[in-house]
């Protein structure tokens, strides 16, 4: 299996944080829901930092009302650093600089009505011009580690077509995704044959999961600027893919990597928690604590 010719390498990637977060109100209420933390790190800067790690020079935000905390987050916080250079506290000051990757561009965007996933990748599209690019939904963590947009990116090296993220649902949770199905092409390869948007749990076509990491090449634009809205009235970027299906190949990997959703809240908290048990400044005290309020005292192994 050599590298495709059609291979372009991909330097874009879509980060859409217009949505309105209304699952974590009030916290959503005047600051974006991509600001909030996982251990001491906003959601946002795990998936930027992920793309950088997987080659991503260009970051481009689809930007909504309330979103400007995260334009903030990635420029030079000027009164911070000399603060802290003052005080000598020299590790935060290396912490606070490093959000800001060197050798990558930021841009940003309004989507001025949160009118679904699949409108606001459009509202970027002519900053794509005729390159792949990925996109990457920040309220999906994935475990850092795990490099899951390194993943797709060396699939798509191989096949040079759009390429989904996925993971197994083996539940009735099952119908809050976008499901695919295909048969199986590789190890963790599946070629799509159908894909649609929150499927009853009896309807679904698979146990299979679309998650938030994808490829794209262009021709998925010109399906978006067709495109009527869909489930829950919005402009889903899942019956763009479908339609994309008819003119040329798509694939869904199945990532290595545990994923938190992390738009809802028993997402958030059980990142938190688990991150935190890696984490060298929380981890010891962390666990000390759930094994404290967790056990009860008969059933501690000590
Ligand atoms: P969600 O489906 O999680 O929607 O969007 P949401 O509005 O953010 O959250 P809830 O359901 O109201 O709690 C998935 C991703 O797509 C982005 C969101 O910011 C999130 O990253 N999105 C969604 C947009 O950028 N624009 C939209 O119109 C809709």
């Amino acid at each position: 299996m050599g590298v495709s010719k059609d291979y372009r390498p991909v330097r874009k990637a879509i980060f859409p944080v217009a949505g309105l977060g209304s699952r974590f109100l009030p916290a959503t209420k005047a600051s974006p829901k991509e600001m909030m933390p996982v251990v001491d790190k906003p959601l946002i800067q795990y998936a930027v930092e992920e793309a950088v790690k997987a080659g991503i020079t260009e970051m481009i935000f689809v930007t909504g009302r309330t979103k400007r905390a995260i334009a903030d987050h990635f420029d030079k916080a000027y009164e911070l650093e000399h603060q802290l250079e003052k005080s000598g506290k020299t590790q935060l000051l290396k912490i606070a600089r490093e959000v800001v990757p060197k050798g990558v561009s930021f841009t940003y965007i309004r989507q001025t009505e949160a009118l679904g996933l699949g409108h606001a990748v459009l509202t970027a599209a002519h900053l794509i011009g005729e390159e792949p690019f990925a996109v990457l939904l920040a309220d999906d963590l994935i475990s850092p580690q795990a490099s899951a947009l390194g993943q797709l990116i060396k699939q798509y090296e191989l096949f040079g077509n759009s390429i989904i993220a996925v993971q197994s649902v083996p539940s009735p949770e099952i119908s809050a995704y976008g499901v695919i199905s295909g048969p199986k092409h590789a190890d963790r390869l599946f070629l799509l044959d159908n894909i649609v948007e929150k499927p009853k749990f009896e309807d679904a076509p698979s146990d299979k999961g679309v998650t938030g990491r994808y490829i794209f090449t262009p021709p998925i634009l010109d399906k978006l600027r067709v495109l009527q809205p869909g489930a829950g009235g919005e402009y889903q970027l899942t019956d763009a893919i479908q339609a994309l299906l008819s003119q040329e190949r798509v694939f869904a990997y199945e990532f290595e990597g545990v994923r938190y959703d992390c738009g809802s809240k028993m997402g958030l908290l059980r990142a938190n928690i688990e991150l935190g048990l890696e984490h060298p400044e929380t981890s010891r005290d962390l666990h000390k604590y759930l094994k404290a309020k967790v056990l009860p005292e008969s059933q501690d192994p000590k």
